[in-house]
């Protein structure tokens, strides 16, 4: 299992600040793209992974409507802090990627919006959030840049995120099948990143439990 992050919470901590003011209205569409496009129905449970200020947030409380229920999970107090103050109706929880304090088929959706370059150890961290889907349920891992935007951004910008890549699909479909899910699509676009995949049921647990009692 993957160390705790400081390193990456005190950086996301210090982002915070300026977070909103670096995201492009040009971005902001394109998430508001991937998302519609996504078609999360009404009355969904989504867990949004590294939420960061909450950009998601409009976009999936208008997806999931009065009945739905939505939890937002990043390391950084920061972030976190900034996205409260946004009053939407979404549960926070300041947490790694790689130990979610969360139950096992919680959701039917888990997003993971610009943050799996972040983990330590994507597989690790990808094979948990799996844990949190229902069977059938869907996780997403999206950008609104190509893969070669935030590749270059994260060599550019240095340090603790100099080194933080977004898969290409080979490797990303490769990371999600040994998480137990099943990659629908899978684009590597000039101006978006998105990969879709659904969690495989056990045949020997019914229920779809496949975690060890
Ligand atoms: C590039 S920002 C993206 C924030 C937001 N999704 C957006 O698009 O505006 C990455 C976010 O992921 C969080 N993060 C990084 N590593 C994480 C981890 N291991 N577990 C949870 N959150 C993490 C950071 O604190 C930060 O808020």
């Amino acid at each position: 299992m993957a160390a705790p992050m400081p390193d990456q919470q005190a950086f996301f901590d210090r982002a915070a600040a300026t977070w909103d003011d670096q995201t492009s209205a040009e971005a902001r569409s394109r998430l508001a793209e991937i998302v519609a496009g996504l078609g999360i129905p009404a009355d969904a449970t989504v867990l949004d992974v590294g939420c960061g200020t909450g950009i998601l947030f409009p976009l999936l409380v208008a997806a999931v409507g009065e009945g739905g229920r939505i939890v937002a999970l990043d390391i950084s107090r920061e972030m976190l802090r900034r996205s409260q103050a946004k009053g939407y109706a979404v549960h926070l929880v300041q947490a790694d990627a790689h130990r979610p304090p969360l139950r096992r088929a919680a959701f039917d959706w888990v997003i993971c919006n610009a943050v799996l370059p972040h983990f330590d150890d994507k597989q690790a961290a990808l094979t948990e959030l799996a844990r949190c889907l229902v069977p059938g349920g869907t996780l997403v891992v999206c950008h609104s840049h190509s893969r070669h935007f935030i590749n270059n951004l994260h060599r550019d910008v240095g340090g603790v995120v100099a080194e933080d890549r977004v898969p290409d699909p080979a490797l990303m479909a490769q990371l999600l099948r040994a998480a137990g899910l099943e990659p629908s699509s899978i684009v590597d676009g000039t101006d978006r990143y998105v990969a879709v995949a659904r969690r495989i049921g056990d045949p020997r647990h019914p229920q779809g439990d496949n975690d060890p009692p």
